[in-house]
């Protein structure tokens, strides 16, 4: 083993932070690098991390700043923060953190090699961030390590600016991969024998809008579904699973959940982020539906995909959320029942609109007591779902 090459590798966050993170990795196996699982044996310390809320940037502020110590002892070391809190915090990070590095954003993400090595040569502290202007997307190497499942990425960025999204501000807009690089990345990871495929995107839905006209996301599922049968033929082997997340409930539709019907080898899960139960706060956080369109969606997605899976993400606490806003949002919850919900406490983020227009006027304990409400009852929902698959249950 070469020395100074053992790095560690700690992630925050989302499928797709896992998933750079797997890249990052895979990066430095290709370096000679070997991974640790102590951060004290480390030479290069890498904390990939998450933006979404205020609790994840602070278990980071946390966790990097207990390094110091370690940092003196092993003066080598290097010690980097990636991802979305890099984007997000920028110059406050080396301010409060003054034993890091360096900071690489999520789109700069294949610089990270570069990034150590300069450094080593004596470079000094560097930012590599604000890669999503250039539209660039990161490669994709063809000997990926892989496990049984395995991310893949169609798509990264949003446009949606929900009014309480950071999103948008740290991964930049919406940027598609084209079509025959996923495929052949596919291709790639059925013969490294992958049996469950999660395509991954901020908002699938939107898969092609900025590709040429008629690539569009039931046109990918349709294309990788083609793809999956013919390669389960020839290796006549079970069919691989595909699922997808996330989607925005103003672009999924009828032609969608046809889809997800018929194709053979997509699952028949959807993550449907409905966020609030009350019209006056969906319209609040820009979300462009109202409840009514997006049970609607619901009904119409049960109608047509048998036997489906069906879970969410709510937010509780947004400001201006009253007590019967709150009760909208339990009612809906009770009558749609989930398969799963994720429910959030209202966090206000830096560069967002609700962080700037509105006050963050629901108090903690306030916050708190409706988390608990809707997680308790989700919880007996979601046992009740899982026991006897169906969607009419008693009254909880
Ligand atoms: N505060 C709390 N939760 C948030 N989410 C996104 N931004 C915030 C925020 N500022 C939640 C949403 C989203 C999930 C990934 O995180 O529910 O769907
Ligand atoms: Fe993922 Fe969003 Fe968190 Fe970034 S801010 S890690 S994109 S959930």
């Amino acid at each position: 083993m070469e020395v100074l090459k053992k790095v560690y590798l700690c992630t925050f966050g989302c499928q797709m932070n896992e998933h750079d993170s797997e890249r990052v990795r895979d990066l430095f196996l290709k370096e000679g690098y070997s991974v640790v699982n102590e951060v004290d044996e480390a030479d290069v310390v890498l904390f990939n991390t998450c933006s979404v809320r205020r609790h994840a940037e602070e278990r980071a502020y946390g966790m990097v700043g207990r390094l110091k110590d370690l940092k003196e002892k092993r003066p080598w070391m290097i010690i980097g923060i990636l991802g979305c809190m890099a984007e997000a915090e920028k110059d406050e990070i080396f301010k409060k953190l003054p034993h890091v590095d360096f900071l690489c954003g999520p789109a700069d993400l294949d610089a990270v090699i570069d990034i150590v090595n300069r450094i080593r040569q004596g470079a000094g502290r560097i930012m590599r961030l604000g890669g999503y202007k250039t539209r660039r997307l990161p490669k994709f190497s063809k000997d990926r390590y892989t496990d049984k499942n395995a991310y893949v990425k169609i798509m990264e960025g949003c446009n949606n600016f929900c009014s309480y999204c950071i999103v948008p501000y740290v991964r930049g807009p919406e940027r598609s991969r084209p079509l025959d690089e996923i495929l052949d990345e596919i291709d790639c990871l059925i013969d490294n024998g992958v049996k469950q495929i999660t395509l991954l995107g901020q908002n699938v839905n939107s898969y092609g809008k900025d590709l040429k006209k008629g690539t569009d996301f039931v046109g990918l599922l349709e294309s990788v579904d083609r793809l999956i049968q013919r390669r389960s033929q020839q290796k006549k082997s079970d069919i691989i699973k595909v699922d997808f997340i996330t989607s925005h409930p103003k672009d999924a539709g009828i032609n969608l959940f046809k889809a997800m019907a018929d194709l053979k080898s997509i699952s028949k899960k959807l993550h449907l982020p409905m966020q609030s139960g009350s019209n006056r706060i969906l319209k609040r956080m820009d979300r462009g539906y109202t409840i009514e369109r997006y049970t609607k969606l619901v009904g119409e997605f049960r109608r047509i995909v048998k036997d489906a899976i069906l879970t969410t993400d709510i937010i509780v606490g947004f400001p201006g959320e009253r007590e019967e806003d709150f009760e909208k949002t339990m009612e809906v919850l009770k009558d749609i029942r989930f398969d799963a919900a994720y429910i959030f406490k209202y966090s206000p983020r830096p560069f967002t609109k609700a962080s700037l227009r509105y006050k963050d006027d629901v108090s903690k304990e306030e916050k708190e007591r409706r988390h608990r409400l809707l997680l308790d009852m989700q919880k007996k929902i979601s046992l009740y779902r899982l026991r006897f698959q169906s969607a009419t249950c008693p009254q909880i």
